[in-house]
């Protein structure tokens, strides 16, 4: 199978510094911004310059490789800081969880290599659910994804994206419905960002209208950011709300996600902490106010996908089936 040249990596390391693609300033711009302490790193998290789960969590590893030199002290205080940006991604808790535990019984050169690893399996993850992904897909085929899952969200080619970057260029004819996702837009801005830079056809609806295009849909491929024992896929917001729409259409529905997503501690979703966003992002559109002031706002960032409604999850190990049971991770 072909691999994925990307014009635009989302992290740059130069020397000892590190630079991440600025998503806030996506499609628009293409800005590199240099993350200077572990003030820059926390904000880039939390205001969504950096983000998607894999890469949330790469983010954090790359980072703290280059202050690796610093006491363990300041690194652990660093981990503490990281580990409050965003409690729903799993990785960056899994990863924060292993490199200390190196750091603690192993030692500074041992961590950093832990790092090194985990980036590289990382990459091949991606490439490696690609290939799991692309041996369920017809060759001609109408997929519909949600958010972004691409090289903007997880090391290499992404998680879900992947399986249609490789599906692309190793000559499949696809084509990718992209709901704009609000009120971020990680989808409209992002992935339609994404597929362009790759020359992938692919058309941008609101979100309202997933059960429209449903019909002409042959797969759905959705991220996730945690996944539990049983199974149940928290993911961004407008998941379930497809996952729901495809089982009416009797669609497959597919999670792609690397087992550094799963979290064997939680049993099932509802113990899945769902990260709550503020009000100003549903109340502007760009600059624009478009809510009043005296409205309440609600602006969950994810919602959790129940087993029963996911037909499989794809993953580096293989395809993971739910047979009428859930998933026993
Ligand atoms: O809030 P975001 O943009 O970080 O949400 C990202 C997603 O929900 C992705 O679908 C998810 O991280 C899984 S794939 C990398």
């Amino acid at each position: 199978m072909r691999r994925v040249v990307f014009k635009y990596p989302s992290l740059k390391i130069e020397g000892n510094d590190l630079y991440i693609l600025d998503q806030k300033e996506l499609p628009q711009r293409i800005v590199y911004k240099k993350i200077k302490g572990i003030d820059d790193a926390c904000e880039a998290i939390v205001s969504l310059r950096v983000r998607g789960a894999p890469l949330i969590g790469i983010f954090a590893l790359h980072f703290l490789k280059t202050r690796i030199n610093k006491s363990k002290e300041e690194i652990f205080e660093m981990i503490e800081r990281l580990k409050n940006t965003r409690p729903t991604a799993y990785n960056l808790f899994n990863y924060l969880e292993r490199f200390s535990l190196k750091l603690n019984l192993e030692g500074k050169r041992e961590a950093e290599f832990f790092i090194e690893r985990t980036i590289a399996e990382e990459e091949n993850n991606s490439f490696l659910m690609a290939e799991n992904g692309l041996k369920l897909l017809k060759e001609n085929s109408t997929i519909l994804t949600q958010c972004n899952t691409g090289y903007l969200a997880a090391p290499y080619a992404g998680t879900a994206l992947s399986i249609i970057h490789h599906a692309h260029i190793n000559g499949y004819k696809i084509r990718v419905y992209v709901p704009e996702v609000r009120p971020l837009m990680q989808g409209a801005r992002l992935t339609a960002f994404e597929l362009v830079s790759q020359g992938i056809e692919h058309t941008v609806i609101v979100d309202s209208a997933i059960s429209t295009v449903m019909e002409e849909v042959d797969y759905i491929l959705v991220g996730a950011d945690r996944i539990a024992k049983n199974g149940d896929s928290a993911n961004k917001i407008g998941t379930r709300n497809m996952a729901i729409i495809a089982r009416y259409f009797n669609k497959p529905f597919y999670v792609v996600a690397p087992t550094s997503t799963i979290d064997r501690s939680l049993k099932h979703g509802a113990d899945i902490k769902i990260e709550v966003r503020g009000r100003e992002e549903l109340a502007y559109c760009g600059e624009k106010k478009v809510i009043p002031d005296k409205s309440n706002v609600l602006n969950p960032a994810f919602d959790v996908t129940p087993f029963k409604l996911i037909t499989g999850i794809i993953t580096e190990k293989g395809v993971f089936y739910n047979n009428g049971s859930d998933f026993s991770f």
